[in-house]
């Protein structure tokens, strides 16, 4: 089906490709085929630590150069994407496995996000702010921070590195970037096309390895002053401990438990393709993903039949095959985690409508989209993150019930409300608990120039994307200038009535 054979990647430190220091090596495995496709650098602390070191002493010219010439490499960035948007996305297919239009989308968001980001190389706007004393000049303006620690997932191997990668280097950072260990090929792939479009030497570095050594150690060095880390929630907690003792800045995405929710009034054609492309879309491993359907209990019977209907027409398969609605999981601890899932909600008393099996193609990790009808909204199938094609249909009396139920999980990443009416979707805009509320779509696709991110134990606060990226690569510097040529004594000489 494709040629990516016997592949071969290096770390990239200072501007040179080069081999772990200790010489080990660790394999990339095609998730359709679990076949071995290449080998990348299995890295340790030294090769952070001489990755820092480059992107420290890269830091000292890049912060200097003018944030719109920074933004002129990015628009190359952004150009060199879109002219090998299809040799990614195909990459993409083989090595993380999701389908070519959806692999098409994850370039693209990267982009979106390299035009936006370039774009700000001639914004990045600050404040001025008018002084209590005359003859004195205040404002507050974005300063790099440093050396940024970037840590990110599989499932989006190129978007979510851009969604950090491109806002940290436009404010002035340098960037040691460590891409998912199932998905370190495209990292690499992505961190060339910024050496071809001109970024100095240093300014972004690659190490590949395990989290537990490669992660660990980029969020323990003295000389990384942010990390910003996309996993899970329990990763995540890990990474902001490490990171609290040495008061680093931290942001985190992490899980999610995202709710679709579908009223009496709803429109149930436009509900049901929503919820097919929000639960099946990605193989459902999106932190978006919707794993929980929650329906008003007029509709519940006719809208599950025609579910799982739907459900039953899709057809597994490689990424590549047009054919292929949905394709594999990750890996095969990924395949065995999702199918648990499937005897846990037995055990609970759900019943498995469609799916619930493991589909054998000899050698990938192909999961049937399932469905768990039955679900109270307490069982660890509606609570915990599945992070597979697993959703589970709960049923509510009353638009308030449902965002009750939606809002009753650790997680608040994305809700979504399907209704014609226009004050149910405003109470839900103000009473879902969630960073992100869709009405009439699904719980996924967010655009890469508004905030994204999620409330509770799906994060810390802060927002990727947008202008939000900003406040986490970014500290305020703030500066006051007094030419008045005299002492003035803030708060003591406004009011000093002498
Ligand atoms: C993720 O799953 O980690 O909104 C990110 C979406 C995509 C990004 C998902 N634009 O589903």
């Amino acid at each position: 089906m494709h040629e990516y054979r016997n592949l071969e990647y290096r770390n990239y430190i200072g501007g040179q490709w080069v081999p772990a220091q200790s010489g080990e090596w660790m394999e990339s495995i095609e998730p359709a085929t679990g076949q071995v496709i290449g080998r990348v650098p299995k890295s340790g602390p030294d090769d952070v630590a001489a990755a820092v070191e480059a992107a420290k002493a890269a830091f000292e010219s890049w912060r200097l150069t003018p944030a719109p010439k920074r933004g002129e490499i990015l628009f190359r960035v952004a150009r060199l994407l879109e002219e090998r948007k299809e040799e990614l996305a195909r990459f993409m297919a083989v090595e993380m496995g999701k389908v070519l239009p959806e692999a098409r989308g994850d370039v693209q968001e990267a982009i979106d996000m390299a035009y936006y980001m370039a774009g700000e190389g001639r914004r990045l706007f600050g404040k001025t702010v008018h002084s209590e004393l005359p003859n004195k000049s205040c404002w507050s303006e974005r300063a790099p921070i440093g050396v940024v620690g970037v840590i990110t997932p599989w499932n989006f191997p190129i978007a979510i590195p851009s969604w950090k990668i491109l806002p940290a280097l436009i404010c002035g950072n340098t960037v040691v970037f460590k891409p998912a260990s199932d998905t370190p090929m495209l990292g690499a792939e992505f961190v060339k096309i910024f050496e071809e479009a001109g970024l100095p030497p240093g300014v972004l570095n690659l190490v590949t390895g395990p989290g537990g050594r490669v992660g660990q150690a980029l969020v323990e060095h003295p000389d990384v002053k942010v990390i910003s880390f996309t996993g899970s929630t329990e990763s995540g907690r890990q990474v902001a401990t490490a990171a609290a003792t040495q008061l680093k800045k931290v942001a985190l995405e992490l899980g999610g438990k995202n709710a679709i929710l579908v009223m009496d009034d709803a429109n149930l054609d436009l509900a049901l393709e929503a919820v097919i492309w929000s639960a099946f879309g990605t193989t459902g491993q999106r932190c978006t993903a919707c794993s929980r359907l929650i329906l008003h209990r007029a509709i519940k019977d006719e809208f599950t039949e025609r579910l799982v209907e739907a459900t039953r027409r899709l057809k597994l398969g490689h990424g590549l095959d047009p054919e292929t609605d949905v394709g594999p999981v990750i890996n095969a601890a990924a395949l065995r985690k999702i199918h648990a899932y499937t005897g846990i909600a037995q055990q609970e008393g759900a019943t498995v409508l469609v799916g619930g099996r493991v589909w054998e193609n000899g050698g990938g990790f192909f999961y049937e989209p399932t469905l768990f009808d039955g679900v109270a909204p307490h069982f660890r199938v509606a609570q915990e993150e599945i992070f597979g094609p697993c959703l589970s249909i709960i049923t509510a009396d009353s638009l308030e019930e449902a965002i009750k139920i939606n809002n009753s999980v650790a997680y608040g990443l994305s809700s979504s409300l399907f209704t014609q009416d226009v004050n149910r979707a405003f109470q839900a805009i103000r009473d879902f608990s969630s960073g992100l509320v869709y009405i009439n779509h699904g719980t996924i696709g967010a655009e890469t120039h508004l905030p994204f991110g999620g409330t509770n134990d799906t994060g810390n606060g802060t927002r990727e994307a947008a202008w939000t990226a900003l406040d986490t690569f970014s500290e305020w510097k703030t500066v006051y200038v007094d030419w008045s040529g005299r002492l003035q004594r803030a708060q003591i000489d406004t009011h000093d009535e002498a």
